[in-house]
């Protein structure tokens, strides 16, 4: 089984790790270990709790369910060579008004340029955290739109995201970025600007 490791344990890292485990080979990491391990155990047993570098030595799914700028430190670990890095982040700015990057690259570009050798896929970004503890019957059929390069990573991305109770919606290659990314933006709008609340997701119908 690919073994996934993802790197913070905040809302979205544990909201991941909750629908993830047991059913995908989980490693959890993040800078503050004793949190983890307190979150690991209550979770299903098997998923193993690993500092920063061994996480990522063991898996070959590194998830950044970091801040952007974090993710763009981590990204530049060596380690990170030949693995699939999916990148999850809305580099947004401080005060929430828009995002920070956009338009002529994406932070997922920023992050493949931070980790030239690992394979970059965007995910998960226009899925609020609260989602993630929804029963899985509720969110089959919400997409999970991927961008990236490489079609084998996104492949095994896809998977990833079967497991984790969400539908996929694959938009090309890593420059879709720069379209996800203000879709993740437009959500956050709806959710907390116009205040429609986060049990909300983006979707794309055929009329
Ligand atoms: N929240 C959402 O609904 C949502 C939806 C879609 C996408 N996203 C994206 O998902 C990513 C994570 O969001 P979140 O809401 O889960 O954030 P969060 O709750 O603030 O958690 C962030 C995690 O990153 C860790 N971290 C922060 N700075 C770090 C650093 N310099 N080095 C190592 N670890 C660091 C934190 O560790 P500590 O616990 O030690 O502080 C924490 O585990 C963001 O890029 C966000 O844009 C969020």
């Amino acid at each position: 089984m690919t073994t996934t490791a993802i790197i913070g344990l905040g809302n979205m890292g544990k909201g991941l790790a909750k629908r993830l485990a047991g059913k995908a080979d989980l490693v959890l990491s993040s800078r503050n270990l004793d949190t983890v391990r307190s979150f690991a155990a209550t979770l299903p047993a098997g998923v193993t709790v690993l500092d920063i570098d061994a996480a990522i030595d063991a898996a070959e799914i590194v998830v950044l369910a970091l801040p952007y700028d974090a993710a763009k430190e981590v990204a530049a670990h060596p380690a990170l060579a030949g693995k699939i890095v999916v990148d999850i982040s809305n580099p947004v700015k401080p005060d929430f008004s828009g995002l920070a990057i956009g338009h002529t690259t994406s932070a997922a570009e920023e992050l493949q340029a931070a980790a030239p050798a690992a394979k970059l896929v965007k995910a998960y970004n226009t899925v609020f955290a609260s989602v993630f503890d929804l029963p899985a019957t509720q969110t089959a059929k919400v997409p999970v739109f991927l961008a990236g390069n490489d079609e084998a990573a996104v492949a095994e991305v896809e998977k990833l995201v079967a497991a984790s109770g969400f539908a996929v919606e694959k938009t090309g290659g890593l420059d879709a970025a720069r379209l996800i990314e203000p879709l993740g933006m437009l959500n956050i709008r709806f959710g907390y600007g116009l205040g429609r609340g986060t049990a909300i997701a983006p979707t794309w119908q055929t009329l």
